[in-house]
């Protein structure tokens, strides 16, 4: 009995120590996704900025008011998966780069 419980314990301590590394804001302001977002060149189509930037790209300022994160992480993993007749090409993100691009996605609002 105590060994499970010494063990439930470890694990709790794991996704403590986890969940405070994948801290959705780092020191500059800016999410992880919405660096991930740019870093990922999705900001050459899109913006999330009620349409500031350029003329031309799809607007996804309000996409969290639009689209649940389950839409938006299949979304990520495949538009084609979602629609036929996606033009969007499928962006190569890994597990933890879609979770974090999808938690900014639904912060837009
Ligand atoms: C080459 C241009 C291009 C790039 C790069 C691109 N997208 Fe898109 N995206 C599109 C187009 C075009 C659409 C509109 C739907 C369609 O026809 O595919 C779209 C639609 C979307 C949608 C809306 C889906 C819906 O049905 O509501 C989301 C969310 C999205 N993109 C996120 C991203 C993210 C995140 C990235 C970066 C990883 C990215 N896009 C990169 C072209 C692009």
């Amino acid at each position: 009995m105590t060994g499970f419980v010494n063990i439930l314990l470890v694990a709790l301590l794991a996704v403590l120590t986890l969940s405070g590394c994948s801290a959705p804001f780092k020191p500059g302001g800016k999410s992880k996704g919405e660096e991930i977002f740019e870093a990922k060149r999705c900001i050459s189509c899109h913006t999330v900025n009620n349409n500031a930037g350029r003329a031309g790209l799809i607007d996804l300022s309000k996409e969290g008011d639009k689209r649940p994160a389950g839409y938006l992480d299949k979304w990520l993993a495949d538009p084609k998966s979602v629609d036929k007749k996606a033009k969007m090409p499928k962006p190569s993100l890994s597990d933890e780069e879609r979770s974090a691009l999808v938690d900014f996605l639904v912060s837009l609002r």
